[in-house]
């Protein structure tokens, strides 16, 4: 029965990546929503994909915020060798979430339990046209956006649009808007509609979809029924080389919709 459930979960995880046409895709069993260890076991394998997956040299991983993130952070294990060199950094600055929650917090995390470094991006979530322009001057802000453009990898999760926005108290107007543009998925600060396109982008200091484009290694974690509308629209344009991390629960609905 074992072997049978392995195959089962090899073939969900064969058709859910070839109808993303990314690269690879995991799946864990059981429902995120409903069960939080589902979650670490998610950071389990994010763990064990970039034990295989990062070279050997110098590494810059760029990592985003959230609650999933958070949790997966928890599940890295050391992944420096003797020639084998990781610096984390935040993938954004601050989008408004609670702070054990920020990119910077969670790249934090990853970079303490992977026994790398770590280089926080200090900048405040409110920011005017001036300030923004002003604070991308400053040498210690420039040095770690130099470094989150040169990441080669990134490690990030997918949420629903309108929770997002609620989350990170987004204006009632933004909102209204999100909505008529039919916003469903977020991402790196950039909001999605059902066929994948960009509604919507949070001004932020970081990491632009264009970059991650052609990045080597990419990991999106995002699972539970809740989440199936938005890792969809997400996934539509996803990068090729990208690896979806998700549960059971997520993989059915989404096949079940096509
Ligand atoms: O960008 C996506 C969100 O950060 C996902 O947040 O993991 O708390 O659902 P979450």
């Amino acid at each position: 029965l074992l072997m049978e459930q392995f195959t089962g979960m090899d073939q969900l995880e064969k058709q859910l990546a070839s109808l993303f046409s990314i690269e690879r895709c995991l799946i864990v069993s059981g429902n995120s929503d409903e069960q939080g260890k589902v979650i670490g076991e998610f950071g389990e394998l994010v763990d064990e994909a970039l034990q295989r997956q990062l070279p050997d040299g110098r590494n810059i991983i760029a990592v985003m915020g959230g609650t999933t993130m958070a949790e997966v952070a928890r599940h890295v294990s050391p992944l420096e060798t003797a020639k084998r060199h990781n610096l984390f950094v935040p993938a954004r600055g601050g989008i408004g979430e609670a702070v054990s929650i920020q990119a910077n917090s969670v790249s934090a995390l990853m970079a303490a339990n992977a026994h790398g470094e770590h280089r926080a991006l200090y900048v405040p979530e409110q920011l005017s046209e001036e300030a923004y322009h002003t604070l991308l001057k400053e040498p210690s802000i420039r040095s770690v956006l130099a470094m989150i453009k040169e990441a080669n990898c990134v490690v990030h999760s997918i949420g629903r649009a309108l929770h997002m926005a609620a989350r990170r108290k987004m204006s009632e107007d933004e909102i209204i808007r999100l909505k008529q543009k039919n916003a469903v998925a977020e991402s790196f600060g950039y909001f999605f509609d059902e066929n994948g396109a960009i509604v919507h982008k949070v001004p932020r200091i970081g990491l632009s979809l264009e970059d991650i484009q052609k990045m080597p290694t990419v990991l999106a974690v995002a699972g539970g029924k809740s989440k199936v509308k938005a890792i969809t629209a997400y996934m539509k344009n996803a990068p090729k080389q990208t690896w979806l991390i998700t549960d059971e629960a997520a993989a059915n609905e989404i096949l079940k919709g096509i």
